[in-house]
């Protein structure tokens, strides 16, 4: 698809879903070009009036909420988030996604699992029937060890690149590093996601399973919402 078209259709997703926003609401910022509308959508109602509390997942996008006027506490100040809005780089038909493309699945995942509703907004692009085929998995990983967890990670059928950014391996928010893992097609979401969680090394997994709730998606015709199949 057009990139512009694509951006038009992840904006406009993007808005639909920061219109569920609420006065008073504690809301969990994801991250990404899509969080980025989200971001500034609220941004603009928070310049109207909207009161609200956020709780980011990473710094870059705490950085652009801050500046946008919108008040950031951290996650540890909450005892729960009434919303999180955020992107996914895939969602099968049981809205297991992949996420991490950005980097900060660890503080996503962290922010999600601590909200009442789940707000998942994507193009049409990233909607897939098995997940994995064309979108590697991203895992955090300790950088002190990360070549066994590497190792490790391929002895389950994967193979394992570490993500790099300007010839330098990447840090994330929280100092680690990121594997990105082609298994081909994860035919059990749910079950890889638990056995890469007990590798020795993983910090965690970008396989998020029974979180999103509510799907929200752009189309170059419209948006659509899902919630999640019962
Ligand atoms: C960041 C993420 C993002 O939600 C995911 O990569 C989608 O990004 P975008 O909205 O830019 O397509 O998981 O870690």
């Amino acid at each position: 698809m057009d990139p512009n078209i694509l951006s038009d259709c992840k904006k406009r997703a993007a808005e639909r879903a920061a219109a569920v926003v609420q006065d008073g609401h504690i809301v969990g910022l994801g991250t990404g070009s899509t969080a980025k509308f989200l971001i500034e959508s609220l941004g603009e109602r928070v310049r109207l009036g909207l009161k609200i509390t956020a709780v980011a997942t990473s710094i870059a996008t705490e950085r652009l909420a801050t500046e946008l006027g919108i008040r950031v506490v951290s996650l540890n100040e909450v005892e729960r988030i009434d919303i999180t809005i955020d992107g996914a780089d895939e969602i099968n038909p049981d809205f297991d996604m992949i996420k991490g493309g950005g980097g900060a699945l660890t503080r996503e995942k962290l922010v999600a699992l601590a909200s009442r509703e789940r707000v998942i907004v994507v193009d049409e692009t990233k909607l897939v029937t098995v997940l994995g085929r064309s979108y590697k998995l991203p895992v955090e990983v300790l950088p002190m060890a990360w070549t066994h967890t590497s190792r490790a990670l391929n002895e389950l059928g994967s193979q394992s690149h570490l993500r790099h950014q300007a010839d330098k391996p990447l840090i994330t928010d929280n100092g680690n590093y990121i594997l990105d893992c082609d298994f081909g097609g994860i035919a059990d979401p749910a079950g890889l996601e638990k056995t890469i969680k007990l590798l020795s090394g993983v910090v965690e997994c970008g396989l998020f399973i029974g979180i999103a709730d509510l799907l929200v998606i752009g189309r170059p015709d419209g948006i659509e919402e899902r919630n999640r199949p019962r």
